[in-house]
């Protein structure tokens, strides 16, 4: 039996500004993975079984925009070969919470498939692979997803005006400890996205001074995240956080959880992804995850997740 496994992603910084073509911080979550094994079948097909998912997909039958069967044809027809297979996918990465469960799916059963066939594939070209089946899953996806998650480093990512994205991968030089708090709230991003949109389109002046302050705040922290300045981090997210609160995108949730980690010890805290739901994220140290994670369970979040951020 061959496996595969790709770790998670959470945009640090820049989230909303991002799409106004500031620079937005995305990092690998590699204590949160996907896992696929491949095994030999002796019946005819390959069939995919993702048991989490509830779902057992037939190459053959299967509808032509299904991700899961779209990666594995992808890949057979990469890797120029074919045979009776077992695909098996497992994981541990929460779905539609702005983690990229579908991108790591993907990239582990890439990864999968490569090693049960002996061959070896390239960041980039997993990268590549995963990405058109992210079009099926986001219609027009950045392509952050992909190449945090199949590179597993820590990215800047700008969406230039012609909607592909410059993605410029760079070092976490100190690793530190991320607390990801999820408020149970699910928030489509298309919506949040939309309400900046008009809120844009209201005041323009406004919401371009604030996705300037993102965009300022975005370089400061890729430059202390470069250099180890870790104890910069909780005042930047803290500052990237007050600016999404002007754009309207946190909520009383949102404020209620960061309020009760902030009051527990952790340096700083903002909400990830599309916001007004979704997740909270925290910078703690060692000893004050335990404490901050009791606060916002007690303050209304649903899962805690205490993870390590680079190295
Ligand atoms: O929830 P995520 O991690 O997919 O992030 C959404 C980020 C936004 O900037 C709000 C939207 C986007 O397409 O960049």
């Amino acid at each position: 039996m061959s496996d595969g496994t790709a770790c998670g992603k959470i945009i640090l910084f820049g989230e909303h500004a991002v799409v106004y073509g500031r620079p937005a911080l995305a990092v690998p979550l590699s204590q949160l993975r996907a896992r696929a094994t491949v095994e030999a079948r002796v019946e005819d097909g390959i069939v995919i079984r993702a048991r989490d998912l509830g779902r057992e997909i037939w190459l053959l039958n299967s509808e032509l925009d299904d991700a899961l069967a779209t990666i594995t044809q992808l890949t057979l027809d990469k890797l120029g070969v074919t045979g009776n297979l077992e695909i098996n996918v497992t994981s541990e990465i929460p779905v539609a919470s702005g983690f990229g469960s579908g991108a790591a799916i993907s990239t582990a059963i890439v990864r999968a498939l490569a090693d049960y066939f002996e061959k070896s594939l390239t960041a980039e070209e997993i990268s590549g692979l995963v990405y058109e089946t992210e079009k099926l899953y986001h219609g027009t996806p950045s392509g952050i997803d992909n190449t945090v998650i199949a590179y597993e480093q820590a990215i800047r990512f700008v969406r230039r005006p012609t909607g592909e994205g410059e993605i410029t991968p760079f070092q976490v030089a100190q690793p530190f400890l991320l607390l990801i708090a999820n408020t149970g709230i699910a928030s489509p991003t298309k919506i949040t996205v939309g309400d900046v949109r008009s809120g844009w389109e209201k005041d323009a002046m406004a919401f371009e001074k604030i996705f300037y302050a993102v965009g300022a705040i975005v370089n400061e922290a890729q430059v202390a995240l470069a250099a180890g300045e870790n104890e910069k981090l909780g005042d930047l997210m803290r500052r990237n956080q007050s600016e999404l609160k002007a754009m309207g995108v946190s909520s009383p949730e949102i404020e209620r959880l960061l309020e009760a980690g902030l009051d527990a010890g952790a340096f700083g805290g903002k909400l990830s992804g599309g916001g007004r739901g979704g997740n909270v994220i925290f910078h703690v140290a060692e000893e004050n995850a335990e404490p901050v994670k009791r606060a916002v369970l007690e303050a209304g979040a649903v899962q805690v997740i205490v993870t390590t951020v680079g190295g």
